[in-house]
């Protein structure tokens, strides 16, 4: 392997800076070159590919976002699209590819195995909903920018003695609001792995009036529904001072934590040496906080296990 792409796709995530810039050093100190492929897979087809050197990455490891921008490409699964992407991969003698995105990414990755570029993802998406392995990239940025939030509505609620709903993230894994529920000791989770009732909901809400509680906050996954729908479903059933907070881009931009600097930068010199090395089609993923790797198909199989112990946890908190 002489010259190989790294790019970024889907929802960007902090720490996807650090792994663009260990790929990039790793690669350059085993002598290869790299070109880095702009906007996602939008940036194959466009042919907007840069040559990367040291200093392209320098300044960059604190950063949130990626300094490689990203796209969800809609015309990289169309036929005409995939086909213009591989002229282009051709045309610039890439011979092999990193892929830093979440499951759509992923999917995009083993195409372009499958058609003999061998590429490797590294997982990056706040969601953490890619079942194979421990963490995403992100997730642990994500989640303590929720929980600095969390602190912040607690003082304004107590003082108002309010409750308080706070949607996050995630798409259709809860995770984001699971464990930000109970590091942040929320009253009620609501994900989608574990549906619950709205006489649930209300009546944790009046127990924890009734014993002098002087707020609550409701952890609300996006995929469970809305805050202000919740909101009024609440105030339907019982006399309740409630506002919303939906935190959106925040708890998605921002300077990366310590562990997403690590992962990100572990993961990418890890993809980088075996790319280099001639492997292709897999994914790279921690366990016990030790970096494997696995088969693009195998990995994307994988279902998701609920945690079932952290829910229970959260509850059992905060009575
Ligand atoms: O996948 C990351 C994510 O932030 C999800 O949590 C969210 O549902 C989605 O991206 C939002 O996407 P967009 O950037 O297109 O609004």
């Amino acid at each position: 392997m002489r010259r190989i792409g790294v790019l970024t796709s889907g929802g960007d995530a902090p720490g996807m800076n650090a792994a663009i810039r260990a790929v990039v050093r790793y690669a350059i100190y085993r002598n290869i070159e790299v070109l880095g492929i702009k906007k996602g897979y939008k940036g194959l087809i466009e042919n907007d590919i840069k040559h990367m050197d040291l200093s392209s990455v320098a300044d960059i490891i604190h950063r949130g976002g990626t300094i490689l921008g990203t796209d969800r490409c809609e015309e990289f699964k169309t036929e005409e699209g995939f086909n213009k992407a591989l002229d282009n991969i051709r045309y610039r003698d890439i011979d092999g590819i990193i892929v830093i995105g979440g499951d759509g990414s992923f999917q995009g990755a083993r195409k372009l195995s499958l058609a003999g570029i061998p590429t490797i993802g590294i997982p990056g998406t706040i969601d953490n909903d890619l079942a194979y392995t421990e963490y995403t990239l992100g997730f642990n940025t994500a989640l303590n920018t929720i929980l600095d939030s969390i602190s912040k509505i607690r003082d304004t609620s107590s003082s108002h003695e309010r409750t308080n709903i706070i949607e996050v993230m995630g798409r259709n894994c809860g995770d984001l609001a699971l464990y930000s529920g109970l590091a942040g000791g929320a009253e009620v989770v609501i994900i989608p792995e574990a549906p619950i009732d709205m006489d649930t909901i209300c009546e944790t809400i009046m127990r924890g009036k009734a014993r002098g509680k002087k707020h609550s906050i409701i952890m609300l996954a996006e995929g469970s529904g809305n805050a202000y729908e919740l909101k009024d479903a609440i105030t339907n059933k019982f006399d309740v001072n409630i506002r919303c907070t939906v935190l959106g881009y925040i708890q998605r931009g921002g300077t990366p934590s310590a562990y997403d600097r690590l992962l990100g930068s572990r993961l990418g010199a890890k993809g980088a040496e075996l790319l280099v090395g001639g492997t292709g089609n897999v994914v790279l993923g921690t366990k016990d906080n030790v970096i494997f790797n696995m088969d693009i198909d195998e990995a994307l199989k994988i279902e998701k296990q609920f945690d079932y112990e952290a829910y229970e946890l959260t509850k059992i908190l905060s009575m």
